[in-house]
């Protein structure tokens, strides 16, 4: 059960985010029974409605989003009571009195800013002035904060003059992902398998974020950031520090974002001679998608330079400078248009010192996949003695296979904005990306994006459908490794 002297104010409430995330996951705590009675929600935006026109949108909006067997008409009557619809324009400060007006004494208040960062200053500001802000109030970010180390630190400066950071809350939404929280279950509370998570057992870690999707109509912004800043980032890299840090003390998120800020700063920087063949750039090129023709990224609707060179596929293998893994290369890829989705972390053990079985199988057959979408699960191959009369000792590759979605007997897995709303709620920030972190992760970015224009590497083309650049197989098997495909 969430806090109960909370509000919840959400700015670019009838925007898209909102509408796909927020709504669906605010309809969902309430379906199940986790929203204090009290908790109220302002809708703010400039739209010239009052609240019962934003209740009929969002009802036909959550009516079209959510499996009909999730729909409730008092599910939906509960929520429909907390939410009132506030009319502001953001540059407006006047207008803010509107929302001191609807402000409750001695309650919580939380300010979700579902808009594009160049607004955070001025509605932080607007909120001082109207007298919105105490020392409690919190204030939800999302993505992008900034498109590198500089302007990153302005968005926090800016930021952070209005609000302390034990009360700023950046999403990456990854990290509300049920089974991105799965890997702390799987390393922290499994003895097996965290003995055997270092240098000495593991020869290398992939980690694949492959979309079907391209850049669903949002040319303009895409091509100023690319894949690198889009994906890799934020989500790849949270991704990887998930895998690498070190057992927090506890769960405290000033014990966990420690340990993650550790070993973004191990990332060794890339050697620029060699930079590119070790961070590979791809574009898509049109092709087929599920049997359907989709265009070239250079096509796209709102396309203004046919001849762009952003990166919509990146592939990188990068390594973590510290005791537990040294030697032990990550193989970072993502990108749009690819033949499938997939999001999936595999760990590749290293061969035994010494074949004995006769057909020399007993060496390199364990790997751990950990699929994070679609089918969230995990699997273990193991070899296993072949179950035959004919064959003595012969060996052959099983899986364990643990399907999380089975095993819940849940109908659903929640939606990661579900769980970060809950824990926006609660005031616990274990599950949000700290300022340092946001650095640690750009200074990397910065030095690869640097080397990328310093050796003007450029982007290699792939079709839409297929794997990637066939650059991005060079980087893997170069190292007499393959990428996992199921
Ligand atoms: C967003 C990116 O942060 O994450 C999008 O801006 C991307 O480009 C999306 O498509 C992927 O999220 P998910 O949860 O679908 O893997």
């Amino acid at each position: 059960m969430s806090e109960s002297n909370i509000d919840l104010v959400v700015f670019g409430g009838l925007g898209d985010l909102a509408g796909r995330k927020l709504l669906p996951a605010l309809y969902q705590i309430e379906r199940a029974g986790l929203f204090a009675e009290s908790i109220r929600v302002a809708i703010v935006a400039r739209e010239d409605i009052e609240t019962s026109g934003f209740l009929r949108y969002a009802e036909e909006r959550l009516k079209a989003s959510l499996p009909a067997e999730d729909w409730s008409d008092a599910v939906w009557a509960r929520l429909g009571r907390r939410c009132s619809y506030l009319k502001i324009d953001f540059s407006n400060q006047k207008q803010f009195e509107v929302l001191s007006a609807w402000t409750l004494p001695s309650r919580v208040l939380i300010y979700y800013l579902a808009t594009p960062p160049s607004l955070f200053g001025a509605i932080s500001q607007h909120l001082q002035a109207a007298g919105c802000l105490d020392d409690n109030a919190r204030i939800v970010l999302e993505k992008p904060i900034g498109h590198d180390l500089a302007s990153s630190q302005a968005v926090n400066d800016t930021v952070g003059r209005y609000f302390s950071e034990r009360n700023i809350y950046r999403i990456d939404h990854y990290l509300g992902k049920e089974t991105v929280q799965n890997l702390l279950a799987l390393r922290f509370a499994n003895r097996l398998i965290n003995s055997q998570w270092d240098n000495t057992c593991i020869d290398h870690v992939q980690i694949t974020v492959a979309e079907t999707i391209g850049i669903e109509g949002r040319w303009g912004y895409y091509d100023q950031v690319g894949q690198l800043r889009d994906m890799i980032q934020n989500h790849l890299l949270q991704l990887l520090c998930m895998v690498a840090m070190e057992p927090p003390n506890s769960f405290a998120a000033d014990e966990i974002r420690a340990e993650k800020v550790k070993i973004l700063r191990a990332l060794s920087s890339s050697d620029r001679s060699k930079i590119e063949d070790q961070a590979i750039r791809g574009q898509y090129s049109a092709g087929w998608i599920e049997g359907e023709p989709v265009v070239g990224y250079t096509e796209e609707v709102g396309c203004s330079d046919a001849e762009s060179d952003t990166e919509t596929f990146v592939a990188i293998k990068a390594h973590i400078d510290n005791w537990r893994w040294s030697g032990v290369p990550f193989y970072l890829r993502t990108g749009k248009r690819l033949g499938e989705k997939v999001t999936q972390v595999v760990i590749s053990y290293k061969n035994h010192p010494h074949a004995i079985f006769p057909d020399r199988k007993d060496t390199g057959m364990n790997r751990l996949v950990i699929r994070l979408q679609p089918n969230e699960g995990i699997q273990l191959e193991m070899a296993s003695k072949k179950q035959s009369l004919k064959d003595r000792l012969s060996l052959e590759k099983r899986t364990l296979n643990l399907d999380f979605f089975d095993a819940t007997g849940e109908s659903r897995i929640p939606d990661a904005y579900e769980r970060l709303l809950l824990e926006v709620f609660k005031g616990d920030q274990w599950l949000f990306v700290s300022r340092e972190e946001i650095e640690a992760s750009w200074i990397w970015c910065d030095r690869l994006i640097e080397a990328w224009h310093e050796q003007k590497v450029k982007v290699h083309g792939y079709s839409a459908g297929s794997s990637g650049p066939s650059k991005a197989e060079m980087l893997i098997e170069r190292d007499n490794r393959a990428w996992f495909e199921e």
